[in-house]
């Protein structure tokens, strides 16, 4: 299960992940996606599923600030899920319709405060993120956007290319072959260094903007009360995965790498959830700015 809409970053990960388990399990791994409401929609349905091994979701940085975002979910988030390995980080990136009047990151700036709430920001909802890229920026530049919320990222960025919202920023395994291929306009990306697969794109630092950095952790869960045999095979067939030549190929061509063999275990991946909810818990609660 991806909680997001097909075409976007999360459900590229995911096939990815899939076909490679698929391939070591020697059986079809189906991914299904069902967008919204921030991904907690999708992730309500894992939660529900029968505890059989065959119904898992893949998630991101979603698992740790949903517990605190949504004070009304009807799943305890951490309670729900039993975690089976971390799987990548992701970096994102600052892009724009292609026709944006702004060359550089301190021209949106200077356009965002000139602007404002004219701009459209667009996102896959509260907890999703490119919500949260997105209120780290106007945090930094101090100049709200109106933010339009698709199901993912992938149908945003279709209206982005159409010119119909104005800015985004999004993961770059979804991001990096439309700034290859000029159809967006492109500003920064959100991590201490410049990526090999972008190498022409500044950080949000050299750009002129610092604290503007953010990444995207993803993991596998399968529902609570999956029998530990079950979570221990699909732990093991997640690091075949992470090994496979065709997957680690395809995550450098879009900017990123699997986590560590170490990483991608139940108890290492529980161990980072949990205080990625503990690091995110206070911060939201300081914005006081909640979904429900
Ligand atoms: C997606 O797959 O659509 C994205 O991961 C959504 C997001 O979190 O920005």
């Amino acid at each position: 299960m991806v909680p997001f809409a097909p075409g976007g970053p999360t459900d590229t990960v995911s096939r990815l992940v899939a076909e490679a388990m698929g391939r070591d399990l020697g059986q079809n791994v189906v991914v299904e996606n069902v967008g919204g409401a921030g991904g907690t929609l999708g992730s309500n349905r894992v939660a529900q599923a029968r505890p059989d091994g065959h119904t898992l979701l893949l998630h991101h940085i979603g698992m740790a600030t949903t517990p605190t975002l949504y004070r009304r979910l009807p799943y305890d988030p951490v309670a729900a899920f039993e975690p089976i390995g971390l799987i990548t980080e992701v970096p994102m990136s600052l892009i724009a319709r292609p026709n944006f009047p702004a060359n550089n990151l301190a021209d949106v700036v200077a356009v965002m405060r000139q602007r404002r709430e004219e701009l459209n920001y667009a996102n896959a909802g509260i907890g999703a993120a490119s919500h949260l890229c997105g209120l780290l920026l106007m945090s930094r530049v101090d100049a709200p956007m109106t933010t339009v919320p698709f199901r993912g990222t992938g149908p945003a960025m279709q209206e982005l290319l159409a010119g119909r919202v104005d800015l985004m920023c999004d993961q770059t395994t979804n991001t990096t072959e439309q700034i290859r291929g000029n159809s967006v306009r492109a500003y920064a990306v959100t991590t201490p260094q410049r990526l090999p697969t972008l190498p022409d794109l500044p950080t949000s630092a050299e750009a002129g903007l610092t604290g503007f950095e953010v990444s995207v952790w993803h993991g596998l869960y399968a529902p609570r009360n999956t029998p530990a045999p079950i979570i221990a095979r699909l732990s093991q067939s997640l690091q075949t995965a992470l090994r496979d030549p065709r997957l680690i190929a395809r995550f450098a061509e879009l900017g990123t790498a699997p986590v560590a063999q170490d990483q991608a275990t139940p108890a290492a991946h529980r161990t980072f959830w949990l205080a990625d909810i503990a690091k995110w818990r206070p911060l939201i609660q300081a914005a006081g700015q909640y979904a429900d």
